[in-house]
Formats: structure tokens, C-alpha cells, sequence
């Protein structure tokens, strides 16, 4: 494919918008219901090998008005303390229902703020969990954490470091002064420079960026000020989100609708911007939403096809089982998701009584699988290939793709379905067509827009 298509046609992202999700895992977490002890202990049993930790770390400072994710505004880190205590009392829980001799492969620390902890609970919780996990031997082993630019003191980055972490992600969002105040982020991008420079000092390069477009008070001008701002302190990774506004869910979002947002064709013209500018500054575009530089392992597991899909985003890790440690984690291991309580105290409350805090989930049947594969094989390699029995089974969803087809987003071989350049920016349009549990009425509920 030499077609180079940077901002689709504003006519056709306006007929293909719709309400759909973002695919981190399938089923998707809407759909998961309670799962029983018998169910859990027998995902966890069927695994082998090196697993993949997540931990959720809840803990903010101060809300983000935009913020979607599982949060809990805490000005006292001592708490951060107790949190640690009871992240590996249930680690110890997993842990006593898996096979023995299974090591870290990959490690991430997400929120909320992972560096609300303090740099001696970070450490304890390293120690802990390699203690019942022993960091596998050799290259490859991931260790990243999300760092907040703005509460981050050079002790934690100097502790990141030194603890052995490879990656960090920071959240930067914007640079724009009125953007980021619109959305309660007060945040100077000399604190991002700063962080990167203490990173890198200290021998930690590997060092992504996360950025939203959507948000208030956003222009073109504004975001190409963003972009060149975060070219400048050359990242290895760009996460670059859509603004999922979903104040049903999260009504702080309410807040921001008094200010004016860009429109559909202003975001989509923003993707293109950034495809474009980043593109010329050396980026490898990475499936939906993600940038790295060439020599970054997303790239090369892009190019190998053995890029993966889940809750952090694309991964070199998905191939392994995943535990969620900590409120509203989420895990996948033998076949079966596992989402914990999002209540700090119900989850507490769990873990002290030996029971797994697990709220609700999903067991794959052999369908699932098959469309588990086919999803994430879409959004990671923007194809997926299908035995004769597998196109039969797919026979309904194959047909539905007809007027994408026509539209020139993908191409249907008899063995293999090919996303088209233009086809990237409706992924999650093409993938809900393989999603048998997404009803009618779903999409206006649950999810956001697609453009
Ligand atoms: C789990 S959050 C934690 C970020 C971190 N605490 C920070 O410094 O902001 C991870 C990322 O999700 C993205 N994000 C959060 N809310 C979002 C929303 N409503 N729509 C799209 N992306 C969002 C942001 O880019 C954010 O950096």
C-alpha cells in the first residue's frame, strides 16, 4: 500500500461515527459479570511461564477534569504505605493459587500516580513482588511506571532508576497554558524537561509521552505547539489518545462543557497533524494511537506481527499471562479476565479475608477466542488471517464488512483480512463488526465517539 492517507475525507468519518470501544480487551469490561473462585483458580492454574504484572496505583493529588481513569483525590502519601501492604497481601493470594517457578517478565505501575507512593514503599513493593516472582534472567524483562510531571520530586526519578524500572511514561497532555488550565492541569513544560533531563542523566532513556487531542480550548495552533514542545525532549514513545468524554461515567467531565471543544473534523484533523509532524520527525506510527521512534521494541514487534493489545495499550508483552494487582485492575491469564473492586475498602476488605478481590470478569469460549484474536489482531497489525473453518465461523461478521470494503478501509482475501492505510482510523469501527456482545442500544451507553 502506497496510498498515504493522513486525514480521511470529512464526509466519511461523519458517516462512520458512532459510539464504540476501544478494544484493550474483548469481551470488553462492560460486558464482564461475576466469575466464581472455581473459574479464577482455574485460569491461574492453566498458565506456564513468565507472567506480566500490572498495579494500579489510584492515588492523585488533584483531579484532571478530563481524567478517565480509576481514581482517588488523596493529599497524605502515608496511605500510599497501607496501600503497599495490602498490594502484596493480594499478590500473595495469586501467587499460592499459580504453578510454582514462574518469574517477572514485565512489569507496569499505573493510575492514578504510581509516584504518590514514596520512594521506600516503591521500593518495598519491587521487593515484594520479585520475591514471589523472580525477575526472569537475561535481556527483555520490561519494568515501566506512569510519572506525573507535576508532583514528581528528582528522589522518586533517582529511585525509579536506581530500582532497575526501564521505561517511564509521563503524562503531558498538552503544553497549552489555557488548555490545561480548562481542564484543572496547571502543569509548566519546563517540569516535563526537567524530568527527562533527570531521567536520562541518570542512564533511563527509554522515556514515552502521553497526549490527549479533544480537549478544550485545543486549536491547531495550540497543538502544534504541543507536538513541537514534545518533539523537542525526543521521547521514544508517543501515546496520542482521542478525549473520551464520557461524563455519565465520569461526571467531573461535565465540568468541561463550558468550554468550547473541537469538533469531529477538527479532531480528526488534528490526527492528521500529528500523523504528519511526527511522521516527519522520524516516528513509526504504532496501530490506533501510539508513535515510537524506530529502534523502540513496539516497532519491532510491530514488524515481527507479535505486538499485543491490553488495559496499558499496545504491548511486547500481551503473549503472557497478566495479573492486576490493586483497585479496578484488570488481568487475563488462562482464558479468563479478572477485573478487582474498584472500592479501596471493598477490595481491602477481600484481600484480608484470603478471597481473590475480584468484582467481575469473563471466561473465553472458543468463539471469544477466535474474536479475541481476530480484534487484537486488527488493532495491532491491522490484519488477521483466517483458516477456511475459521471465515466459516465468521461467515456473519465477514459479510457485514461489505460497505467498508467499498469504502476502501480493508480488503477481504478468502484466507485474511487487510486493514488500508485509510482503514486505520475506523479500527474500532472494523473490530465492532466482529464484536457479537456489542447490542444495538450499547454503544449510545457505554462507550465514546469513534471521531
Ligand atoms: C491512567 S492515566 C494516568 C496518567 C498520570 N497520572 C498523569 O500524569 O496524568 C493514563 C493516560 O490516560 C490518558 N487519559 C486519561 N483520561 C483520558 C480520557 N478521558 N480520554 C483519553 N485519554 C485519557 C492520559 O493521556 C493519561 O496520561
Amino acid at each position: 500500500m502506497t496510498q498515504c492517507v493522513n486525514t480521511p475525507d470529512p464526509a466519511l468519518v461523519a458517516r462512520y461515527r458512532t459510539r464504540a470501544p476501544r478494544y484493550t480487551s474483548y469481551p470488553t469490561a462492560p460486558q464482564f459479570r461475576p466469575v466464581t473462585d472455581a473459574e479464577l483458580r482455574g485460569g491461574l492454574a492453566r498458565g506456564d511461564g513468565p507472567i506480566s504484572v500490572y498495579v494500579h496505583v489510584p492515588f492523585c493529588v488533584r483531579r484532571c477534569h478530563y481524567c478517565g481513569c480509576h481514581v482517588e483525590i488523596q493529599g497524605n502519601r502515608d496511605i500510599g504505605d497501607v496501600y503497599v501492604d495490602d498490594l502484596l497481601a493480594e499478590a500473595r493470594l495469586w501467587r499460592a493459587g499459580m504453578k510454582d517457578g514462574r518469574g517477572l517478565g514485565q512489569l507496569a505501575l499505573g493510575g492514578g500516580t504510581p509516584t504518590f507512593l514514596k520512594p521506600a514503599a516503591l521500593r518495598r513493593l519491587y521487593a515484594g513482588l520479585t520475591e514471589l516472582w523472580p525477575r526472569v534472567p537475561g535481556e527483555g524483562v520490561e519494568l515501566a511506571i506512569e510519572v506525573d510531571p507535576r508532583t514528581v520530586k528528582p528522589e522518586d526519578l533517582d529511585n525509579i532508576v536506581d530500582i532497575g524500572f526501564t521505561r517511564v511514561n509521563l503524562g503531558v497532555q498538552d503544553v497549552d497554558e489555557t488548555v490545561l488550565q480548562a481542564v484543572n492541569r496547571p502543569q509548566p513544560f519546563e517540569l516535563v524537561e526537567a524530568a527527562v533531563r533527570r531521567l536520562r542523566d541518570n542512564g533511563l532513556d527509554d522515556v514515552g509521552v502521553d497526549l490527549v487531542y479533544g480537549l478544550p480550548m485545543q486549536t491547531a495552533e495550540s497543538f502544534q505547539r504541543t507536538l513541537d514542545a514534545v518533539a523537542s525532549v525526543k521521547p521514544t514513545r508517543i501515546a496520542l489518545f482521542q478525549y473520551a468524554h464520557v461524563p455519565w461515567l465520569k461526571p467531573a467531565q461535565k465540568l468541561l462543557e463550558r468550554y468550547p471543544r473541537p469538533d469531529s473534523e477538527a479532531r480528526t484533523a488534528m490526527w492528521g497533524q500529528a500523523r504528519r509532524e511526527l511522521g516527519a520527525a522520524g516516528y513509526v506510527e504504532i496501530g490506533m494511537d501510539h508513535f515510537a521512534v524506530p529502534g523502540d521494541s513496539l516497532v519491532q514487534a510491530r514488524e515481527e506481527g507479535t505486538l499485543q493489545r491490553n488495559f496499558e495499550g499496545y504491548t511486547t508483552h500481551g503473549g503472557l499471562d497478566l495479573l492486576g494487582l490493586g483497585v479496578s485492575a484488570i488481568g487475563y491469564f488462562g482464558g479468563v479476565y479478572a477485573q478487582n473492586r474498584k472500592e479501596r475498602e471493598a477490595w481491602r476488605a477481600d484481600v484480608a479475608a484470603g478471597r481473590f478481590p475480584t468484582e467481575r470478569g469473563w471466561v473465553l469460549g472458543e468463539d471469544d477466542q477466535l474474536r479475541r484474536r481476530v480484534i487484537m489482531e486488527i488493532f495491532c497489525n491491522g490484519r488477521t488471517e483466517l483458516s477456511a473453518a475459521e471465515a466459516a465461523q465468521l461467515q456473519e461478521p465477514l459479510a457485514r464488512l461489505g460497505p467498508m470494503v467499498a469504502d476502501g478501509m480493508l480488503v477481504v482475501e478468502a484466507d485474511a483480512v487487510q486493514v488500508t492505510p485509510l482503514g486505520r482510523f475506523f479500527l474500532r469501527n472494523i473490530c465492532a463488526v466482529f464484536d457479537r456482545y456489542l447490542e444495538e442500544d450499547a454503544p449510545t451507553r457505554r462507550y465514546s465517539e469513534t471521531a
